[in-house]
């Protein structure tokens, strides 16, 4: 089941971004762990300029994410993780990986990757660094990006990373362009996105758009009440933000959850607020998260689920 379930009593036209509490984590591990950092390295060594890229000028603000997420893996997963220090001299342990590294801070020499791209190597998010009032993105690790990629947006303020913008969500985004440059030094806010795909593959960079693209004209017949539970995959993003105090830029990870429909629509209280949302969602939203065709079928199936508790999803 999905930690994290960004579907209440209809289509949120809010940008719903809430406080990182003092209980919660800004990094997650999941059982997933292994395997995910096994594939974000994998695809760096394939393509590392497509998964990586930082322009120059914030080699400093690197070296303060990679400070900023050290602490608080260490923090948040003692077991799992220690960072000691002897002035410059860290050292770094990762059990779950048995890996252990020593490097000297504020040396990128010392490292065998840039700062930020080392530092996303060891946890699941994806991380971008945005810089100045107009939130340009200027550095990012992105891997499981949800049909995105830095080509296209590195070195864009957050108002163009985000066009054309869609009306609907127009008020919105302007709400969240001001929340980024008001955003306050060391205190972190998350948010959740949702989609629904016809696969749960994780690397859904732009490069991979086409087969992408064929794959979903390909399933959309097979898409029927019977098959659409097996074949369809929730996705949601667990967007956080933090501006980091020594050099003001703000930290945005992005850990991605999947899961299959029928394990939530299982659960008839979601499969019902799945309804409510997906059957008020405007349908221009809708077409951009590439749902149109088969949200018919979805609603018939979700509707079937949620009779169970007797809920009266909205038609
Ligand atoms: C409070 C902050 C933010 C809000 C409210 C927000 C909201 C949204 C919304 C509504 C969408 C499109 C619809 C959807 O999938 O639901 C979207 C897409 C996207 N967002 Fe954000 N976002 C935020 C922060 C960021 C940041 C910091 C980045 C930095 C890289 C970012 C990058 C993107 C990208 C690349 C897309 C896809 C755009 C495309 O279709 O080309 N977002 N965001």
């Amino acid at each position: 089941m999905l930690p994290y379930f960004p579907f209440g009593h209809r289509f949120n036209d809010k940008m719903g971004t809430a406080p990182v509490s003092e209980s919660d984590r800004l990094l997650e591990i999941d059982p997933l762990y292994s395997s995910e950092i096994g594939l974000k390295r994998q695809l760096l060594a394939e393509l590392p300029t497509y998964y990586f890229q930082a322009l120059s000028g914030y080699e400093s603000a690197q070296w303060e994410a990679l400070e900023w997420m050290l602490h608080k893996l260490a923090e948040a997963y003692p077991e799992q993780f220690s960072l000691t220090k002897q002035g410059n001299q860290w050292h770094w342990v990762n059990r779950i990986l048995a890996e252990e590294t020593t490097f000297r801070y504020g040396n990128e020499n010392s490292l065998p990757n840039a700062p930020l791209d080392w530092v996303g190597r060891q946890v699941q998010e994806d991380v971008l660094l945005l810089s100045g009032q107009e939130g340009r993105l200027v550095a990012g690790l992105l891997c499981f990006a949800n049909d995105w990629s830095l080509d296209e947006k590195i070195g864009l303020p957050f108002w163009q990373i985000h066009a054309p913008i869609n009306p609907i969500v127009e008020p919105m985004m302007r709400s969240a362009g001001a929340f980024m440059q008001r955003l306050p030094a060391g205190k972190s806010f998350w948010r959740a996105n949702w989609s629904v795909k016809v696969s749960n593959q994780l690397d859904r960079s732009t490069r991979h758009l086409p087969i992408l693209t064929q794959q979903l004209n390909d399933r959309l017949p097979q898409l029927t009440i019977d098959t659409i539970g097996d074949l369809l995959y929730l996705r949601v993003e667990r967007q956080t933000l933090t501006r980091l105090p020594k050099s003001g830029v703000i930290l945005f990870t992005i850990h991605t959850y999947q899961s299959r429909l029928a394990d939530e629509a299982a659960d008839p209280n979601r499969a019902a607020r799945m309804v409510q949302v997906f059957s008020t969602t405007p349908p221009a939203m809708i077409d951009y998260k590439s749902m149109t065709h088969f949200l018919p079928a979805l609603l018939n199936y979700l509707r079937d689920k949620a009779r169970a508790i007797n809920v009266n999803p909205l038609s």
